[in-house]
């Protein structure tokens, strides 16, 4: 089971780096996202359990901290633990590559990481695949579901229930791209 003061120490690093940033096409805050992440992370685990229920549970809701904060991974491996912030990073895009690279290269080095972090990519996108921002769209709408169809092949097999819970929103997501 997971540690709720590590679930709490994690919360309030990301409420801290994440102020004042809001869900996109909402007013929404950011956090939301996050503890949206980690519900759907904590319900995988408690249904289907992994080695290391708190590595899941901070990295789920320290996943975009480095990517859209600036916070460094060293930072976040002297307060969390190098196995944290090494989930984090593979979660993270690298802004040196190219746009058509950064996800494919994140899955890859995802797929280095243990299972727990494989499941916290499932859940974001599980969660990513609610209502699309209003302003997205056709194009951005189907590019969408098609990273999310190479998020699916590339780590479903890590955890089945999350696996086909991406599947099944993948399908649904088909009433936003209108086809
Ligand atoms: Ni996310």
């Amino acid at each position: 089971m997971w540690s709720p003061e590590k679930y709490v120490e994690a919360l309030q690093f990301a409420a801290d780096r994440h102020a004042g940033q809001k869900l996109p096409g909402s007013e929404r805050p950011y956090l939301v996202h996050l503890t949206s992440v980690a519900a759907e992370v904590m319900r995988g685990i408690a249904l289907d359990p992994v080695a290391d229920p708190d590595l899941a549970v901070v990295c789920a809701l320290l996943h975009d901290v480095v990517e859209d904060t600036g916070t460094a991974a060293a930072e976040v491996a002297a307060r969390f633990g190098d196995a944290v912030a090494r989930g984090v990073a593979a979660l993270s895009k690298d802004p040196g590559l190219p746009k058509g690279e950064q996800l494919d290269d994140s899955l890859r080095r995802i797929r280095e990481c243990p299972r727990e972090v494989w499941v916290v990519k499932l859940a974001d996108r599980i969660n990513n695949l609610e209502e699309p921002p209003h302003y997205w769209t056709a194009e951005k709408r189907r590019s969408y579901q098609e990273e999310a169809r190479r998020i699916h092949a590339a780590l479903a097999e890590a955890h089945e229930l999350l696996g086909a819970r991406l599947g099944e929103r993948i399908e649904r997501y088909g009433k936003f791209v209108g086809v």
